[in-house]
């Protein structure tokens, strides 16, 4: 039986969706619970939730689109570029491995995927998409950092991108930028090829009310604008957005301990002899070898759910491991430790 969503994995550390697992901001639930019975009747407002949102990323409120999580935006963009004037042979560039729905996204509104692939230790491959880009060139997806590797890609490449595709968009999803340095929101203005994707799910523990947003120059968020449901997002969500932008401390609180979790997280991977790149974002990819679905499986029966990328062929023998509250990453930690003991996980040296 085929259900709407990802399959729940049960009981246990959710340490597979990137999430936040220590849960949102104490304000957010205070403002959710000021909600009358016809704030619930009335279709919502947005204005005061643009507004507040645009100042909070200091852009002006005709540059910014409030969506229902960054996947509604990132299915918009691609309609609105690739939608009205429907043409197959229009492509996107997807360098790989990407976050999945830039693929269907792109495949919903029949337009035509180019992978690229990365470079060495998943270096972002900016020749590559840059040979890549022809007349049909319609979206580019840059993520970063990036998910599922959690590597950044410097401005002056994503420069080097956005200058050698003008007749195209290029989707600039910063999903993970909180944990990271960095925005490119401060170079926006300078481009008008460019939309950037931010989300409230990932460092603002908010994934379960589905807020993100668009920004891009007036000219460039028009079209998308064109084609976004006119009341895509909940009273809910905008409620709990507008007071997770005001809790100045929780932030710098969640995102210091990302740090220090995935520094562990480095830590036991060398002592274990395991594979693992650095990461920009609030998880880390480990390759643990050929029988990286069983690890995932076993894994899962000690309550510990991470993300199983190995059959992206590029990412073999990856997971990748959310890391965010610390004793949360040492319970992987240790249920790691007990892989590599029982012959699970393919060390550096046996792989
Ligand atoms: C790279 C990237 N972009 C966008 C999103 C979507 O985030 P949201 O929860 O806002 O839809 C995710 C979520 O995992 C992601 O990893």
């Amino acid at each position: 039986m085929k259900i709407q969503g990802v399959p729940n994995p049960g009981d246990g550390l959710r340490l597979h969706l990137n999430e936040n697992t220590g849960g949102c901001s104490p304000r957010v639930i205070e403002a959710i619970r000021t909600l009358t019975p016809t704030d619930i009747s009335a279709y919502p407002d947005y204005k005061k939730a643009v507004l507040t949102c645009a100042e909070y990323f200091q852009v002006n409120p005709e540059e910014l689109l409030l969506t229902n999580g960054l996947d509604e935006g990132i299915l918009m963009v691609a309609l609105a570029n690739f939608g009205r004037a429907y043409d197959p042979e229009q492509e996107a560039i997807i360098p790989v491995p990407a976050f999945d729905p830039y693929l269907t996204a792109t495949a919903a509104v029949g337009a035509k995927v180019i992978r690229v692939p990365p470079g060495p230790n998943f270096a972002f491959p900016v020749d590559e998409v840059i040979t890549a880009i022809s007349a049909k060139t319609r979206l580019i997806f840059l993520n970063t950092p990036n998910n599922p590797t959690g590597q950044i890609i410097p401005h002056q490449i994503i420069r080097r991108v956005i200058d050698a595709a003008p007749q195209a968009t290029v989707l600039v999803d910063e999903a993970y930028v909180e944990f990271a340095n960095g925005s490119f929101l401060d170079e926006l203005s300078q481009h008008s090829n460019v939309v950037l994707g931010r989300t409230f799910s990932k460092a603002y523990g908010m994934a379960g009310m589905r807020i993100g947003c668009l920004i891009a120059k007036p000219e460039t968020i028009d079209p998308i604008r064109k084609v976004i449901p006119i009341f895509n997002m909940n009273v809910v969500a905008i409620t709990a957005m507008q007071a997770a932008v005001k809790d100045q401390s929780f932030l710098p609180a969640y995102t210091a301990e990302v740090k220090e979790s995935r520094q562990r997280l480095y830590e036991a991977c060398r002592r274990l002899d395991l594979e693992y790149w650095e990461s920009s974002a609030n998880f880390v990819l480990v390759r643990v070898g050929k029988l990286a679905p069983k690890v995932v499986a076993t894994l899962d029966t000690r309550g510990i759910h991470v993300r199983d990328r190995s059959q992206d062929p590029y990412s073999p023998g990856c997971i990748r491991i959310t890391a965010g509250v610390l004793s949360h990453t040492d319970e992987a930690i240790k249920a790691l430790e007990a892989n590599v003991s029982s012959g699970l996980i393919e060390t550096r040296g046996a792989l």
